[in-house]
């Protein structure tokens, strides 16, 4: 297709939550820019057309553009998803952006995922804990290939908040671990790496800020960018520490 023929994109009117929370007088607003949609455009790049042709002040985050860093997580159309990942074409001529919820905000479409990310990893101390040593001029330990695809499957998380962001409970309760810590702990204990014992292991998510506050809402579940079985670990550690007599 040459200059001549080449049909005009859609018109796109974006409208974005606009808050800058470290300037006194900013007020939140929704602000609406128009750009002509292009060929394969994203919500990356619509982004970074405003910011270079129309607002420089606009912020919000980006570093890997391919579905792997999850700092470009926001509400699309009220939905949590990755900008990156989003095609425009796969939304209507009318979007609207918001920053998540739940975290804490920076400014406009940039959110603070990481204070509380490290908090909750660290309350349910998602490490491998053993006193074996490690000696790196060893081979390490061999690990059937079907139990490091299972591992491999939950590492998949790119810790973006979309689960925690659409979660009810997490709404309700800070300190809730989500989803996210939920997988998190599903992985550990599947490594047979950590020598941390069941009770260990359990007790960190033994109330309502940990398994039990979760309402079985799947929120999660549904918006998860890496379609992750969260539905499943949900279910299979409340069943394991019902067993082991956790209520
Ligand atoms: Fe994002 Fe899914 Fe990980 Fe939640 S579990 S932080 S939605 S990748
Ligand atoms: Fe929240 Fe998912 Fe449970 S949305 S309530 S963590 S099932
Ligand atoms: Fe890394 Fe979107 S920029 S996930």
């Amino acid at each position: 297709m040459n200059a001549t023929t080449q049909s005009k994109g859609r018109l796109l009117k974006i409208s974005v939550l606009r808050y800058n929370p470290q300037a006194p007088d900013s007020e939140p607003r929704m602000q609406t820019f128009e750009l002509e949609e292009t060929d394969g455009m994203t919500l990356f790049i619509a982004l970074n057309e405003i910011r270079e042709k129309q607002d420089g002040s606009l912020q919000f985050d980006f570093v890997c553009r391919a579905g792997v860093c999850g700092s470009c997580a926001m509400l699309i159309d009220g939905r949590p998803g990755l900008a990156c990942r989003t095609l425009t074409k796969a939304l209507g001529k009318t979007i609207s952006l918001a920053p998540l919820p739940f975290f804490e905000l920076i400014g406009d479409l940039s959110v603070n995922t990481g204070n509380w990310l490290r908090g909750m990893s660290e309350r349910l101390e998602t490490w491998i804990h053993t006193d074996k040593r490690v000696d790196l001029h060893k081979m390490e330990e061999r690990m059937e290939p079907e139990l490091a695809e299972a591992i491999y499957e939950l590492d998949r998380c790119i810790e973006c908040g979309c689960c925690v962001a659409a979660c009810g409970t997490a709404r309700m309760r800070k300190d809730f671990v989500g989803a996210v810590g939920i997988n998190k702990l599903a992985r550990f204990r599947l490594d047979p790496r950590d020598q941390r014992s069941d009770d260990d292991f359990y007790e960190v998510v033994g109330d309502d800020d940990g398994v039990f506050g979760c309402m079985s809402l799947l929120a999660c579940h549904d918006v998860c960018p890496k379609e992750l079985p969260l539905q499943t670990q949900i279910a299979f550690i409340r069943r394991k520490m019902v067993s082991m007599g956790f209520k």
